[in-house]
C-alpha cells in the first residue's frame, strides 16, 4: 500500500521538490500552501494551511485522513527566513518568526499525534536548518527558533517512540529556493551602529543561499529516510563545510569557534 504523506510548505523549493519525487515514486502526496490557488503547476494536490492558524492545520489533516484513511508521514517543511540585528528586530516579528518556524511545527505534531497513535504508526520529518546548531550573527532568531525545533524533536521523539510513532530533525545546509527573497529584513533604524557589519554579513548570506545546492538532494534524503526503518534523530544535509562547522563546534574551543563565524561572515 502506498505510503501518505503531507508536507506543509510545498508551493516551492524544498517541500516542492520533495513533494514532486515522493510523488514519482508513488507515495501519495499532499502538499499545503498559505495561497493553493495561486500555484498551478503542482504535480500533487496542495491544500490550505498556514502553520500560524491552528483551524487550518486541523482542517488539512482531516481532509487527508478523509480522503486517504490515514497519514503515514509529516514533513514540518514550512518556514520563514529572518535576519536583522536583535536590538532592532521589532518584537512581533520576532514573535511571527517564531509563530511559523516553532509554534506552528508543534501544532502540526500536535493534530497529527492522535491518528499515528491509533495507527500505532507514524514518521513526522521536522526540517530544521544547519544554523540551529549554531547562533549566527544577524540570523539569531532564525537560529534560535530553528534550534528549540531541534530539542523539541529530540524529546518529543522519546515520548512516542511506545506508539510506534518516529520522529526525526533534518537539517539542510544551503539549498537554491525562494527562502531569501521572502526573508523577513528589518529595517535598519537611521544611524545605525550596525549598518556595515549587517549589510557585509546579508550579502554574503544571500550568496550562499543562491550558490547553495539543488533542493532535489533534500528530496533523495528524505526518500531515503523514509524507506529507514528506525530513522536516526538527526540528519544534515549540506556541503561537506556546512556539515563540518556543526563538529567544529563540538571539538574547538568557543573564542576560536567565534573567531571563525566572525571571520567567515567578515564582521
Ligand atoms: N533553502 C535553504 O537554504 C534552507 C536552509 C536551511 C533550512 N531551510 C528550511 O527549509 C524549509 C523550506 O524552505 P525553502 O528554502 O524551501 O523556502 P521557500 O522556497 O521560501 O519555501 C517555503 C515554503 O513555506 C511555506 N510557508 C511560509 N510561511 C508559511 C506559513 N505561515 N504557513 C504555511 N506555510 C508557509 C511557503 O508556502 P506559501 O507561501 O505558498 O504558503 C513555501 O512553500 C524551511 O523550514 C526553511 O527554514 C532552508
Amino acid at each position: 500500500m502506498s505510503k501518505v504523506v503531507l508536507i506543509t510548505g510545498a508551493s516551492s523549493g524544498i517541500g516542492k521538490s520533495i513533494g514532486e519525487f515522493l510523488h514519482t515514486k508513488g507515495f501519495v502526496v499532499y502538499g499545503t500552501s498559505r495561497n493553493p490557488e495561486r500555484i498551478t503547476n503542482s504535480i500533487f494536490p496542495l491544500l490550505t494551511l498556514d502553520v500560524r492558524n491552528k483551524e487550518s492545520i486541523h482542517k488539512a489533516v482531516a481532509e487527508v485522513i478523509e480522503k486517504s484513511g490515514r497519514l503515514d508521514v509529516v514533513i514540518n517543511n514550512a518556514g520563514v527566513g529572518i535576519t536583522g540585528p536583535i536590538e532592532e528586530i521589532p518584537t512581533e516579528e520576532i514573535i511571527n518568526n517564531f509563530e511559523t518556524n516553532l509554534f506552528g511545527p508543534i501544532e502540526v505534531m500536535k493534530a497529527v499525534l492522535p491518528s499515528m497513535r491509533m495507527q500505532k504508526l507514524g514518521l513526522i520529518i521536522n526540517i530544521s536548518s544547519i544554523a540551529g546548531y549554531m547562533g549566527l550573527p544577524y540570523r539569531g532568531i532564525y537560529s534560535a527558533s530553528k534550534g528549540a525545533l531541534e530539542l523539541i524533536t529530540e524529546a518529543l521523539r522519546m515520548e512516542v517512540k511506545s506508539f510506534g510513532i518516529h520522529i526525526t530533525n533534518v537539517a539542510p545546509g544551503d539549498f537554491a529556493t525562494n527562502i531569501a527573497a521572502g526573508r523577513y529584513h528589518a529595517p535598519l533604524i537611521k544611524g545605525s551602529p550596525y549598518e556595515i557589519p549587517y549589510g557585509v554579513t546579508l550579502n554574503s548570506m544571500n550568496n550562499h543561499v543562491d550558490s547553495g545546492s539543488n533542493p532535489n538532494e533534500m528530496a533523495v534524503a528524505i526518500y531515503e529516510i523514509i524507506q529507514t526503518s528506525n530513522p536516526k534523530g538527526h540528519y544534515k544535509i549540506g556541503a561537506f563545510m556546512q556539515k563540518f562547522s556543526i563538529v567544529l563546534k563540538r571539538i574547538v574551543p568557543d573564542k576560536v569557534y567565534e573567531k571563525m563565524l566572525m571571520k567567515h561572515y567578515k564582521i
